[in-house]
């Protein structure tokens, strides 16, 4: 079956015209054909009916094979729109709701594109890992809350929720993503000297789905030293697993070292298969450069080869990525070309 039913989230700021030049490429992969559904949700609906997710619409979105989203949020600050809204109220939410609890962000450098790493730093050797990020838990439920708000004993409370069904099955599938490597090598990333309960989760779960991957090696490191080795040696990590938030902050890190965040891309996955998984750039709204037609689609475009791979089309994966890749390596970087321009120019080498 080729054909794929689509929904499709545009969502905010750069999200729909970073998302118009993902399907503009998906409708050129061959053999696949793309059914859409576009939902207007964000902040445009926010403002206008007081709705982020209808229950109606989140039931109907898994009817779909797949979700590919944009972005969304608005510019930090704004009075209208309060931060965590769309984010919790659209965003996480379908994460929750749809069980995404693979948040998988792969990074790696690519042939042509500049990195700020000196080449001393990788040796020549090419960064090539993949984060696998908890999608479902960790500081991101929402449990907390803040007493006494607006005087001066107030107390607001965030509290991490980590439990042993959802720390094994994540563990257990980044393991399995490690063993499929080459170089078969899982760094738990997390901070046991401090988090010391779910540090102790996520290190005995580690060491116990271990025993099932005898030809993994596992390494660990504190998410504080594990930002230095980001910086200074990125080649030695090959499968990075670690919880939520932290995943959170080693991507956007780990978007900067390889070309920048416009080129990261992700898949919130459902690996059991119960649900339609959902593919999104790494990056936000980018108000900040919204409506000039100036965001580089590519990590949306990538994002949408991460569907393609997970619904079981390779081959077109493949394709697509590799005309990704042959655009970037005959990139000027003097020159700037706009959004449409480079999905155009991905479209046209899968023509
Ligand atoms: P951001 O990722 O939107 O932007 C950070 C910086 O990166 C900005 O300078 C932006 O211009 C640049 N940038 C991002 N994507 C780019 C692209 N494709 N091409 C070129 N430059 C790009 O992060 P932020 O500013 O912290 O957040 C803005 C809004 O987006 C907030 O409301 C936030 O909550 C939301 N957000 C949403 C998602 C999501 O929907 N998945 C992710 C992150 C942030
Ligand atoms: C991301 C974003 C989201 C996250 C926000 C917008 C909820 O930063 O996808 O990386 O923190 O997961
Ligand atoms: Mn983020």
């Amino acid at each position: 079956e080729n054909s794929i039913r689509l929904a499709v989230v545009p969502g905010d700021g750069i999200g729909p015209e970073v998302t118009a030049e993902a399907l503009k490429v998906l409708e050129a992969v061959a053999p696949v054909t793309v059914e859409q559904t576009r939902y207007d949700l964000g902040a445009e609906r926010y403002l206008a009916t007081g709705e982020v997710l209808p229950d109606s619409v989140l039931e109907e979105i898994r009817g779909h094979d797949a979700i590919l989203l944009g972005a969304v949020g608005g510019k930090p600050g704004d009075p209208n729109l309060p931060p965590g809204i769309l984010e919790r109220g659209l965003l996480l939410r379908l994460r929750f709701e749809l069980d995404h609890y693979v948040n998988l962000r792969p990074s790696r450098t690519y042939p042509g594109v500049t990195t700020p790493l000196a080449d001393h730093v990788t040796g020549g050797r090419e960064i090539d890992f993949v984060v696998v990020r908890e999608g479902t838990e960790g500081p991101y439920t929402g449990n907390g809350g803040a007493l006494r708000v607006g005087t001066p004993a107030e107390i607001a409370t965030e509290v991490s929720v980590n439990t042993a069904y959802g720390v094994e099955r994540v563990v257990r599938d980044a393991f399995g993503r490690a063993q499929r490597r080459e170089r078969k090598l899982l760094t738990l990333v997390h901070k046991t000297n401090v988090l010391v309960n779910a540090g102790a989760v996520w290190w005995r779960l580690t060491q116990q789905v271990a025993q099932e991957f005898p030809e993994v090696t596992v390494d660990y490191m504190h998410v504080d030293a594990a930002m230095i080795f980001l910086a200074t040696d990125p080649t030695r990590f090959d499968v990075i697993v670690t919880d939520n938030l932290f995943g959170d902050i080693v991507t956007d890190l780990a978007a900067a070292i390889t070309g920048g965040i416009g080129l990261a891309a992700s898949g919130n996955v459902n690996p059991d298969r119960t649900s339609p998984s959902m593919f999104e750039p790494v990056h936000g709204s980018a108000p900040d450069i919204a409506g000039q037609g100036v965001a580089d689609p590519t990590a949306a475009i990538l994002s949408a080869g991460l569907l393609l791979d997970h619904l079981g089309h390779a081959d077109a994966a493949a394709a697509l990525e590799a005309a990704v890749l042959a655009d970037l390596a005959e990139r000027d970087p003097a020159t700037k070309r706009s959004t449409t321009a480079v999905g155009d120019a991905v479209a046209a080498r899968l023509a």
